[in-house]
């Protein structure tokens, strides 16, 4: 919780009691701000903590329109608390910070930001595989450290990226940027996922098995499902011992889908040989946590989608989905469209 009680809000507009009140949980980029005070009369959070629930319910109390971040959890007790909420816009693709049936349920629709983000974060997939792969930050760190004496023919070893196996959880829009990024490499690529699709399996080159098998056969495994109760904790122990010690496991989706326990256990007795998150089982990852003390994890601070670009696509996309929530059309992207208001 922040210590104060005095929130930081910028209402940034004139008192314009026409127009539909919002509060925008975080300050997004201005293209998506600007988009939304035109319509609107938004208060901004504009700290760097996310706000207390107790703000969000004091603020949705009074508003047609909630702009939130995955930070934010939006469960019934905040949508009992919004009683004129008409729309409740996510500025992210996924969107588990947000009890969804119960918003269908009260006839709020909810938005999210798919698409923009899927190179993006398909890049920082490929980006932290390369790393944990060829060992980029022990390399960096080892320079640093003033311990480069010499060309040392056993120095640094890692695994080559190029014609290993890589295995995709989840062959969504993301998986599927993945794979394209993965033929590139000339790498074999196996997939898993509860819906199995033949037609992309041709088109990207991409061969479908059970879960077991992928773990088994890949050199690189990259999670890319959702958060749901299914995938939380897909990956633990069992999986790690079916991956073996030559293996990676590469995470851009949702910290839960691993067992982090599991995790640290298998990267420090070299169950597997690496690893790159960036997302955790808590974000921020906890001070104490031990996964900070190996050298076989590199570590990001859930930053997939953080390109200039993107960020300003899903400030728009956002403000968009908020916009036609206020003014009862339908959203250009929502999660829940057979919610009736
Ligand atoms: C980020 O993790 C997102 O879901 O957009
Ligand atoms: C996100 O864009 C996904 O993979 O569904």
């Amino acid at each position: 919780m922040l210590g104060s009680t005095q929130p930081t809000i910028h209402t940034g507009a004139d008192h314009d009691m026409s127009k539909p009140k919002v509060f925008v949980t975080r300050a997004i980029p201005e293209a998506g701000l600007a988009m939304v005070r035109e319509v609107a009369e938004a208060k901004v959070w504009s700290e760097q903590l996310p706000p207390p629930k107790s703000v969000i319910i004091e603020e949705v109390r009074k508003c047609e329109g909630l702009l939130s971040l995955l930070t934010d959890t939006i469960d019934t007790e905040v949508m009992e608390a919004g009683e004129n909420l008409k729309v409740i816009s996510n500025y992210a693709v996924g969107y588990n910070n947000i009890d969804v049936q119960a918003a269908t349920e009260r006839g709020i629709y909810v938005g999210n930001t798919p698409g923009v983000l899927t190179d993006t974060t398909a890049d920082m997939a490929w980006a932290l595989l390369m790393a944990a792969g060829r060992r980029i930050v022990e390399g960096d760190n080892y320079v640093r450290a003033l311990k480069w004496k010499t060309w040392e023919p056993q120095l640094l070893l890692g695994t080559d990226v190029c014609e290993a196996t890589l295995g995709i959880v989840g062959l969504g829009r993301i998986g599927q940027a993945v794979a394209r990024r993965a033929q590139g490499f000339d790498m074999r690529i196996l997939y898993y996922d509860m819906v199995r699709n033949e037609e992309i399996e041709k088109s990207l080159g991409v061969e479908f098995v059970q879960l077991d098998d992928l773990l088994r056969q890949s050199d690189f495994v990259s999670l890319h499902c959702p958060l749901t109760d299914e995938t939380t904790h897909l990956i633990g122990a069992r999986e790690f011992e079916l991956m073996g010690p030559e293996s990676y496991l590469i995470n851009t989706s949702r910290g839960p889908v691993v067992d982090e326990a599991a995790l640290y256990e298998a990267l420090r007795d070299n169950k597997i040989r690496g690893a790159g998150l960036d997302v955790t089982e808590v974000e921020p990852i906890p001070d104490d946590s031990p996964l900070l003390k190996l050298d076989n994890l590199v570590i990001c601070p859930h930053i997939a989608s953080a390109s200039f670009k993107t960020r300003n696509k899903m400030a728009t996309m956002a403000a968009e989905n908020l916009v036609a929530g206020l003014q009862g059309k339908p959203l250009p992207n929502c999660v829940n469209p057979d919610a009736v208001p």
